[in-house]
């Protein structure tokens, strides 16, 4: 990552400076209790951290009996809470300890913790004995008159004693361990914020590239428009004068302009059939590109899918016959109707039946066969596995099986794609532009329904085709 490309909270100065750190973000408190634990092992000495601001961050504390004692007594309990508060109160200067006597004689000492060069915190070391103390204070027994004196004189000096040199050794030893653990709570937190600055980092870059294929993804989909939008209008544009040239052939051939010789008869039927393979192929385009852009509409009625077969069996079994292929039709009685537009159903049907027929060489059998399914979610296996998750629907199963030369596994999704054909070489004796699947997916899917593509056995292709029905309600 070069200065330039750096985001700006991406500070690496402000990031390692210490001015802002806190005692309470560098160390972790478990480690630290543990590491002033094993002082007051070694020398029975308590010992509090306190935060900048005054918060306890750790303490391991042993009460003394003394303490306990004075505390039972209500004027020993209020100069004792004085002394402790008066204690906390105390900012160390910079960089030198403290020492703060209570009114029993012991001493508290308070000690700066700093960390480069700046107070992060202090440490409280305390109750303790000066090592001379040999009586009992005045100020205690003036303080707290009602105390039992020879009670203090047994519990007093159960208190630690110490050397104000002692302490201090153990003030200093105390530090240059915090010290220790402060350094590599930094280089921890340090570590941790770059982590943190590059994940930002990586999380910018991934939306920006997010914004930038959204931005391509736009273009493409307006560009997509404008080739529909082109596509629609040409073919518009081309079917009118069409459909004059084959108007015009046909009155030619029926001899409306006069006789014509049988050579001439045959041109002008050439010229109408020709015609009319283009009107096919200039409407499927239109049929895409409105199914693409969504403009198609649908004329929705109420569907009989038995007698939307029975036509398509009708239109096909004159090409059938001249092939020498068999056709069967067997639907359920008694199917529901569904709704949804009988034209371009049977346009659909039609279009398989036609590759069925166009696939399928001469004693070949083509079956149209129609039943109801619940949810064909699971495969045509009738599996209700889903039924418990979801409400399973009825829907009409309409599968158009061939004994013809069959798609390769591979192919099976890639023939709904407009102008794919499996072969090329083959296709062109068969003929076709590979615009009837793309068009007949699109239409099952505007339906609602669906379609796949299984094998036959032994040979020839089965097309799936599910639509649901008309729920009863409506
Ligand atoms: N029943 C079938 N048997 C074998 N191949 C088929 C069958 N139906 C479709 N195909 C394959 O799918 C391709 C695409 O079909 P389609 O979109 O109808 O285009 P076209 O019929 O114009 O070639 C066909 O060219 C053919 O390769
Ligand atoms: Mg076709």
């Amino acid at each position: 990552m070069t200065s330039q490309q750096r985001p700006p909270d991406f500070d690496l100065d402000q990031m390692t400076a210490a001015q802002n750190l806190r005692l309470e973000d560098l160390v972790d408190r478990a480690s630290l209790k543990e590491v002033i634990r094993s002082f007051i092992n070694l020398f029975g000495i308590s010992i509090r951290v306190y935060s900048a601001d005054g918060e306890l961050l750790a303490d391991a504390v042993e009460q003394q009996a003394i303490c306990r004692y004075i505390n039972e007594l209500p004027n020993g309990r209020s100069a004792c809470g004085a002394t402790v508060n008066g204690v906390k109160r105390v900012r160390p200067a910079d960089d030198s300890s403290s020492l703060h006597p209570c009114f029993t004689g012991a001493n508290y000492e308070v000690v700066p913790i700093t960390y480069d060069g700046r107070m992060v915190g202090k440490l409280i070391l305390g109750p303790f004995l000066p090592a001379e103390l040999r009586e009992v204070p005045g100020s205690l027994l003036t303080t707290v008159p009602e105390l039992d004196r020879g009670k203090v004189k047994e519990l007093l000096p159960k208190m630690p004693r110490a050397k104000a040199e002692t302490v201090t050794n153990i003030a200093e030893h105390m530090r240059s361990v915090l010290d220790l653990i402060l350094f590599s709570g930094h280089k921890a937190l340090l570590t941790s914020q770059m982590h943190l600055a590059s994940v930002r980092e990586s999380y910018r870059e991934l939306q920006d590239k997010n914004a930038r294929l959204q931005e391509a993804f736009d273009k493409l989909k307006e560009l997509d428009r404008l080739k529909s939008n082109f596509i629609a209008t040409v073919s518009h544009e081309l079917r009118t004068p069409l459909t004059s040239i084959i108007g015009y052939s046909e009155m030619l051939g029926e001899g409306i302009a006069g006789p014509l010789q049988p050579e001439q008869s045959e041109f002008v039927r050439t010229i109408r059939e020709k015609g009319e393979q283009l009107l096919g192929l200039i409407m499927s385009l239109l049929d895409l590109s409105k199914l693409e852009s969504g403009t198609l509409t649908l004329l929705r009625s109420e569907v009989s899918i038995r007698s939307v077969l029975d036509d398509v069996v009708s239109l096909l079994r004159p090409v059938a016959h001249k092939k020498g292929v068999q056709l069967a039709l067997a639907a359920d009685d008694a199917l529901p109707p569904l709704r949804g537009d009988a034209n371009r159903l049977r346009q659909a049907f039609l279009n398989i039946g036609e590759n069925a027929v166009k696939f399928t060489p001469a004693d070949g059998l083509i079956r149209l066969e129609a039943s109801l399914v619940r949810d064909d979610d699971g495969g045509d296996d009738g599996s209700f596995g889903f039924a418990l998750l979801a409400p399973a629907r009825t829907m009409i199963q309409v599968r158009i099986s061939d004994t013809g030369i069959g798609i390769p596994e591979h192919e099976r999704e890639k023939v709904f794609t407009p102008f794919y054909q499996v072969d090329s070489s083959s296709t062109r004796e068969y003929g076709g532009t590979g615009l009837g699947l793309a068009i007949v997916k699109r239409l099952i899917e505007a339906h609602d329904g669906k379609i796949r593509i299984e094998g036959n056995k032994p040979a020839g292709t089965v097309f799936v085709v599910t639509l649901p029905v008309l729920p009863p309600a409506s």
